[in-house]
């Protein structure tokens, strides 16, 4: 294990941060982390993933520049901060992850204050994400989940550092909102909550605490809206843009909730829906159809190129 003092890039009070998962959210928040000063070990199941993370990344801190929220010498000293690494070794017949996910083992990973998941919205594949990095990580590396509704007290249970296991979720796009939502499990000591609310400050954020409960604040009160909205356009109360323009215009929100569920990406809403559902078990969370057949066909939203709205590919 690398101290932090003798780690060759990160001096304190700056982290060494690890985003486990290069998509919407992890690169979003390796970005913030980087912007922030922090060093950053960014890793996923291939190499291709990573890369388009780190493409990202390096074009979101160019934008800073542009925008003045980073000076030329800053934003070099941030690519300097970003390491990445992929592991080719071959997925054991048991495991559910992605092939790669299994270099956890690297010893820079060892040096890690804080490991912020970000992968799939499925507990197993989160839950096997964080039982293979405990035997590389120090007792007092801070495991955070960005789930963005499932059980932070189920996920702490399933490791052996529960009370430095929290939830902290970002949103979408992360370089741009302000919210993180810090969700302490049953056993998350204080300790913990008040490093995870120091990390997300000092990345720009506003840190606001909430319990575990499933959707925690965010998704319970938003994907209701949002599933409704799809109930509206299946039975045909009014077209896509027709519900988007009311809410935008009679409720001031920026975006519509399809548009915004395209953003979201709809497998993510219907995963979160399904959550809700399961969890609370109470049929106002039961995910519309509509959704389901969307999300069965591939019509994901923005990534895909179609969802409620058609993205054509530049
Ligand atoms: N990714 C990264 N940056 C983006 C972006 C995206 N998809 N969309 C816009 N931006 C950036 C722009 O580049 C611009 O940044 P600069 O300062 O560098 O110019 C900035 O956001 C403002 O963009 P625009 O002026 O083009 O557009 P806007 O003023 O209409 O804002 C928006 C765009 C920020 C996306 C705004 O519409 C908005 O806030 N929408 C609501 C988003 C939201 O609700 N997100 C939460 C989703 S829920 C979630 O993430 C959590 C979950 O668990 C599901």
């Amino acid at each position: 294990m690398t101290p932090l003092e003798n780690h060759p890039i990160a001096k304190p009070p700056n982290q060494i941060v690890a985003v486990v998962g290069a998509g919407q959210m992890g690169h979003g928040i390796a970005h913030v982390m980087l912007r922030a000063g922090h060093h950053v070990i960014l890793l996923d199941a291939s190499q291709a993933f990573v890369d388009a993370g780190v493409k990202r990344i390096i074009k979101g801190l160019a934008r800073d520049v542009e925008k003045e929220r980073l000076t030329e010498e800053q934003r070099q000293q941030a690519v300097t901060r970003l390491e990445t690494t992929t592991m080719p070794t071959s997925k054991p017949a048991n495991s559910i992850l992605p092939e790669g996910l299994r270099m956890l083992g690297r010893p820079d990973l060892a040096a890690a204050d804080v490991i912020i998941e970000a992968v799939t919205e499925k507990f197993d594949v989160k839950a096997e994400v964080f039982r293979a990095l405990e035997p590389y990580c120090p007792p007092e590396t801070i495991f955070a989940s960005n789930t963005s509704s499932i059980s932070i007290t189920r996920h702490a249970a399933a490791t052996q550092r529960p009370d430095r296991f929290i939830g902290l979720h970002f949103f979408n796009p992360v370089p741009v909102l302000k919210l993180v939502e810090v969700v302490a499990g049953l056993q998350t000591s204080p300790e913990t909550v008040d490093k995870a609310v120091r990390l997300a400050e000092s990345a720009g954020k506003t840190p606001v605490r909430v319990n575990d409960f499933p959707g925690f604040v965010s998704n319970r009160v938003l994907m209701p809206m949002i599933n409704e909205a799809v109930f509206c356009l299946m039975e045909g109360v009014a077209d896509a843009q027709g519900i988007d323009s009311v809410m935008k215009l009679g409720m001031n929100h920026p975006m519509g909730p399809l548009e915004l569920a395209d953003l979201i990406g709809l497998d993510v809403c219907l995963d979160i829906l399904k959550v809700l559902y399961e969890s609370l078990r109470d049929p106002k969370y039961r995910p519309c159809p509509l959704l389901e057949k969307m999300v069965a066909a591939g019509w994901l939203g923005c990534k895909t190129g179609r969802g409620f709205y058609e993205y054509p590919r530049s």
